[in-house]
């Protein structure tokens, strides 16, 4: 199953919550490696700590992906630097030794296994030595009425990335289950792009119809599954598609196939090989 088209194709792949599949998802090591293998961008989700942090972590709880307990929300940064976010991975899926092969020098190096900021990973984006794109999906943002969009562009801004910028290497977008999310974003930035991340669930998952300050569709690959019209429909109202999370032969396939603009994976190097090889 390959592009049927005979105009180029190349999207972009996003490593989600960095190469997770070989490093714990969200540590500097999933990341770093992200870039050497070759991803245009980082995938990453943010919460807010107590004191107003953000940090890279999708769970409200950290019980799943460290040797700590207890929600993000009600622990301070500091607390939760504390706690091993890398250790309770110890299978290995794929072939990369687990937390041996990524060098120990470099600014970051001590951040290795522990839980990272925002501010850390956009460091680490701008270090790549490449162009790199960040993309930031934010978690709960009915919960904190609205907060951690808040805190993100707070943040973007004073780095000068709330808006795009083709001649600066590091390009920020964000994104969220949330139309109401992405329509605060779009409120504080309306030149940064967004993702409207879309579910089986979700309103526009087969219309195709984004709310408004939507720039880019984000379905789901399962959801492409049962509703592959879903892309050209958005195509045609002028918005790109960034596909998650796609990791299986399968799926690349599908997305191929489609001819969509984005694939989030937890595997990048193997997207990147699958894609060579079309
Ligand atoms: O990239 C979008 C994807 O990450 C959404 O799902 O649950 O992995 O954040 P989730
Ligand atoms: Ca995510």
């Amino acid at each position: 199953m390959f592009p049927e088209s005979s105009e180029p194709w190349s999207p972009l792949v996003f490593a989600h919550r960095g190469s997770s599949r070989r490093h714990a998802e969200h540590t500097l090591d999933a990341y770093l490696l992200a870039i050497e293998e070759g991803a245009d961008g980082l995938e990453c989700d943010v919460r807010l700590t107590r004191d107003g942090h953000l940090v890279c972590l999708h769970d409200s709880r950290i019980d799943r992906t460290s040797d700590g307990r207890g929600r993000v929300s009600t622990q301070t940064l500091a607390e939760l630097d504390r706690f091993d976010f890398a250790s309770w991975r110890t299978d290995v899926s794929e072939s990369a030794p687990w937390r041996t092969d990524v060098s120990d020098e470099g600014l970051l190096s001590d951040r290795r296994g522990r839980v990272l900021t925002l501010d850390q990973l956009l460091g680490v984006a701008t270090d790549a030595g490449r162009p790199m794109r960040v993309l930031i999906e934010t978690k709960h943002p009915v919960r904190f009425g609205g907060a951690v969009e808040s805190a993100v562009l707070q943040l973007l801004r004073r780095y000068g990335l709330d808006r795009p910028d083709p001649e600066r290497p590091l390009q920020v977008t964000v994104m969220s289950f949330s139309a109401n999310a992405v329509k605060r974003v779009h409120q504080l930035a309306p030149h940064l792009p967004t993702v409207m991340l879309i579910d089986v669930w979700s309103v526009p998952s087969r219309i195709g119809r984004l709310p408004p300050g939507s720039t880019i569709g984000g379905p789901g690959v399962q959801l492409l599954r049962a509703a592959p019209e879903l892309v050209e429909r958005l195509h045609r109202r002028g918005h790109p598609v960034y596909v998650w999370t796609v990791n299986e032969p399968d799926e690349v396939d599908l997305v191929a196939k489609l001819r969509v603009d984005g694939i989030i994976s937890d595997r990048p190097a193997y997207v990147i090989e699958r894609l060579r090889e079309m």
